[in-house]
């Protein structure tokens, strides 16, 4: 593995400045997917330069979708309408994305034609049952890998019907896949959730031109409607924004404002938790960006200290417990979560490798089937491995702004998959962040 990059990690200047964080994933990839399904031209703004966007990108050219990049974070989308999509000439790549793979799993059920959808080292292990198995519901053909793992082979040419489908684990992505499937079948599709996920899938749809019913926990569609091409105006990712929310937050003297940050409320579980813990974020500049309300986040450094991170708050910050575990090793007083399983699945076991790693810098982490109890102390140096999750090491590259030594991140090139850019802006604003290409044991 040499060549591998690895960042080191160290204290740098108190964090200030204006930062403009990129478009958000969640939105990118479904605004591809929309716009490419969709009768007419679409034009997206703000889309997310990253790995795993661009890989669904890639994926519809590959479908016979024409995708023209005019200017960086610009797409304009020729859609093929909702029965337009060519049968590709090989396996379809999704990169290290889950959202990429579960979402096509569901739209590729419905098509004529056969497909395989594949996946990096990461995605390869990510299970995949959990859309599956509902598909095969709606009449849906997919063989998975060993374990129920990708790749996934899609039979197509099935007719589909829609179900009424509770939804076992709090899935965004299940739920999307049912709902674009839905959009196929004959009937209606009902998909209910046990705990309320982003609605991104419903609110395109409907942006889209879609007759969809949608509230907190609950969506359906009746199959067979079109697709009307739109415009779409992607907000900043609030995902990304936490690295720098919990940094100035952790980091004396900081001050930071991050500019017109999405703030669905399916997201920002963390900023309701950092502000229980003492924070000090306010809001700015508050608007609606392409539907969804933004704001600019200014945040100053505050003392924190530890809490139990209310269950229900889990699934509005899923993404977003490698920073709060960042956060929670500098704060006064223990943290505990609990209800978070999911994290085992993730990029990487978020609750393994974020444990493992804060015991490298000195912790103490008791570690539970769903959840930990972080106990905070100061932060010494050490080596952490990032096991190829973005967000681990973004998560450490904060950890090292206030550790007494220095922290060597390994295998940090997956950032790019939905943060290129990171260690540039994080150092214009202060950061103690050095690349380190190879290096010794590998
Ligand atoms: C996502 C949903 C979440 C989240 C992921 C993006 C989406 O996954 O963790 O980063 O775009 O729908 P789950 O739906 O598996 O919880």
């Amino acid at each position: 593995m040499s060549g591998a990059k690895d960042w080191v990690a160290r204290t740098g200047a108190p964090l200030r400045g204006t930062l403009a964080i990129p478009g958000d994933k969640s939105i990118s990839h479904r605004a591809v997917m929309f716009a490419a399904l969709a009768d007419g031209v679409s034009t997206i703004d703000g889309f997310l330069e990253g790995e795993d966007t661009r890989a669904t990108a890639a994926i519809f050219a590959r479908l016979g979708v024409r995708i023209e990049t005019p200017s960086p974070s610009r797409r304009i989308v020729h859609g093929v309408g909702i029965d337009g999509l060519q049968a590709p000439d090989g396996p379809l790549d999704c990169g290290n994305a889950g959202t990429g793979m579960r979402l096509l799993a569901g739209l590729l059920a419905a098509q004529r034609f056969d497909s395989v959808l594949v996946g990096d080292a990461s995605l390869s292990k990510r299970p995949m049952r959990r859309v599956t198995v509902p598909l095969a519901k709606m009449g849906a053909r997919i063989d998975t890998g060993d374990g129920g793992a990708p790749p996934l082979r899609i039979h197509g040419g099935q007719p589909l019907a829609g179900i009424d489908h509770t939804l076992e684990v709090a899935s965004a992505q299940v739920k999307s896949a049912l709902l674009l499937a839905g959009l196929y079948a004959a009937g209606e599709t009902v998909v209910r959730e046990p705990h309320p996920t982003r609605d991104y899938t419903e609110r395109m749809l409907s942006a889209f031109g879609v007759d969809i019913d949608f509230s907190p926990g609950f969506a359906r569609l009746r199959g067979g409607q079109r697709l009307r091409a739109t415009d779409v105006a992607v907000p900043a990712d609030f995902s990304s924004a936490a690295f720098f929310l919990v940094a100035a937050s952790i980091v004396p003297g900081s001050e930071l404002r991050l500019r017109q940050v999405g703030l669905n409320p399916r997201r920002t579980g963390l900023l309701q938790v950092l502000r229980m813990m003492g924070a000090d974020i306010r809001e700015e500049n508050a608007a609606l960006h392409g539907g969804e309300p933004v704001a600019d986040l200014v945040v100053r450094h505050a003392p924190l200290r530890g809490i139990e991170v209310p269950e229900a708050l889990v699934p509005d910050m899923i993404d977003e417990f490698p920073a709060l575990f960042i956060a929670a090793a500098c704060a006064e007083g223990a943290t505990v979560v609990r209800g978070a399983a999911e994290l085992r699945v993730k990029e990487s076991d978020r609750l393994a490798v974020m444990a493992a790693g804060l015991r490298t810098l000195g912790l103490r982490v008791d570690e539970t089937a769903d959840g930990a109890t972080v106990h905070p102390g100061p932060l010494g140096s050490g080596t952490i491995e990032s096991h190829d999750d973005h967000r681990i090491a973004m998560a450490f590259a904060v950890a090292g702004q206030v550790a007494s030594g220095a922290v060597r991140i390994r295998d940090v090139a997956t950032v790019a998959t939905s943060f290129p850019g990171f260690d540039t802006l994080a150092r214009g604003a202060g950061f103690g962040l050095q690349d380190q290409t190879g290096g010794q044991g590998r």
